[in-house]
């Protein structure tokens, strides 16, 4: 048998302990495809006294994970620790700069300083993978970057946090609010007790980064990207958007436009009888639109120790059989700065919901401002009967009622115009809730 891929492994929590679990029970079938064995050599975590379902006392042990990724004795460095300072970033470094292939699932690195550590791989001639890296079990960025490698892609979009995704589709099923969802979700270990960097859609974003890069081959740059979470979405947005044949979900999305490449993250109505509307609770997925192929769509699991550890070790299996590209699909020195398209120039359609106040001319009024800014309306949905009958008092002048527009394509520009305009109008009542339609 050829010499086994010696692998030094830093991080030993969820997805670190499913990789040494994986490699192990794979280990036959691993080393029959890639033609020689791969083995776990050393390891580091914080603590080497912590209970873990996996015997590290077989491992060279290194209480450094920089020491580890320097260490003559691996052949491979695989990054399982997170976060996008040290000592994962120096860890990164040293092992690349070793002439070390690494392997990572650490979006937050890649998204800060991806370029970079793409360029110095580059430089040594080795592999830098993050398959793990979005939409965890999902080999979306294999497919990005190899599969539809001859294709110009004008869109990708995709379900890219599963806490946000278990919340929407558990707020819509059983009729829940917002907050006894995300308890749920907790509860059930898929939110973080804090659970603001998912929910406030910045983990989306860090991964939207990265799918950017390998789609349009832009340089990494999460500053780029503007961010909305669902925090704000109720209940009654989501029967709004059931009874126009919608479904609300918290998308990223980066799209060619004249004006440049527009990355955004926010709650999204999509069509409920597109591929992405079918996708429900913690489950992932992406959808890329390529010029002259109809739009493919990967679903499946985004997170979970086993589901992660799969990208992982199909990463460290590359390397074992020596496959190697660049790790962003093009060479480092070709990847271009964003040119970022600024989101007040942002076109589709939108679903607005105002409270307005029921008195005569506030429709008149809104329509009004509207017009101005030349925005068409596909509907409006005013709901007296649903407000009369469960205050049970019909027909209580002044008292405001949900107003529902859906608007043709118009820009964000315009939209923020005509409601800041109805506020100072004083025909409504609270702040509008706006949500941006994403047609097929
Ligand atoms: N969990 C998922 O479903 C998932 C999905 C996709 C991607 N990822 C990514 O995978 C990576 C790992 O996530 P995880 O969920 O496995 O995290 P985790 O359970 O918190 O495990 C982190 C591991 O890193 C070790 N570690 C942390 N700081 C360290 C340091 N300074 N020095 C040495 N070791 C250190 C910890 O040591 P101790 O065990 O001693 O504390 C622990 O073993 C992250 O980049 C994450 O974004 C995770």
């Amino acid at each position: 048998m050829p010499e086994p891929l010696k692998v030094g492994l830093a991080g030993l929590g969820t997805v670190g302990t499913a990789v040494v679990r994986l490699l192990e029970h794979g280990r036959d079938k691993l080393a029959a495809r890639c033609g020689r064995p791969i083995e776990v050599v050393a390891a580091s975590a914080r603590s080497r006294g912590k209970k873990r379902d996996i015997d590290v006392d077989k491992f060279r042990w290194f209480a450094d994970p920089v020491a580890l990724a320097g260490d003559p004795g691996i052949d491979v460095f695989v990054e399982l620790m997170g976060g996008a300072g040290d000592p994962a970033k120096r860890a990164v470094e040293t092992a690349l700069t070793a002439g070390k292939p690494v392997v990572t699932a650490n979006k937050a690195l890649l998204a800060r300083h991806g370029h970079k550590l793409a360029a110095l791989a580059e430089r040594r001639r080795i592999a830098l993978n993050f398959e793990a890296a979005v939409a965890g079990g999902v080999p979306i960025v294999k497919t990005l970057r190899e599969g539809l490698n001859g294709n110009e892609f004008t869109r990708i979009y995709g379900i890219l946090n599963g806490t946000c995704n278990y919340i929407l589709s558990r707020m819509e099923r059983d009729r829940l609010a917002f907050d006894d969802c995300l308890r749920e979700a907790q509860r059930l270990g898929y939110a973080e007790a804090d659970p603001t960097f998912d929910i406030e859609g910045q983990d989306t974003a860090q991964k939207l980064a990265i799918l950017a890069s390998l789609t349009f081959g832009t340089k990494l740059d999460p500053g780029a990207i503007y961010v909305e979470g669902i925090s704000s979405i109720t209940l009654a947005d989501l029967d709004a958007a059931d009874q126009l044949g919608y479904r609300v979900k918290l998308l990223g999305v980066a799209v060619k436009t004249d004006a440049g490449i527009e990355q955004r993250v926010h709650p999204t109505m999509v069509p409920k009888d597109s591929a992405i509307a079918q996708v429900m609770g913690v489950t992932n997925a992406v959808t890329v639109d390529a010029e002259g192929l109809a739009p493919i769509t990967l679903v499946g699991p985004g997170a979970g120790g086993m589901a992660t550890a799969s990208a992982v070790v199909s990463d460290i299996a590359d390397i074992a059989r020596g496959v190697r590209t660049s790790p962003f699909g093009r060479p480092a020195a070709r990847m271009t700065a964003v040119r970022k398209a600024p989101m007040q120039r942002h076109e589709g359609g939108y679903y607005i919901r105002l409270m307005a106040r029921d008195r005569p001319g506030s429709a008149a009024t809104i329509a009004r401002r509207l017009a101005q800014q030349e925005i068409s309306l596909e509907s409006i949905v005013q709901r007296h009967e649903a407000r009369a009958e469960s205050a049970g008092q019909p027909g209580r002048s002044g008292a405001p009622v949900p107003v529902i527009l859906i608007t043709y394509a118009t820009s964000e520009d315009a939209v923020h115009k005509a409601l800041a305009a109805v506020r100072r109008d004083r025909v409504i009542s609270g702040r509008p809730q706006v949500i941006r339609i994403e047609k097929n």
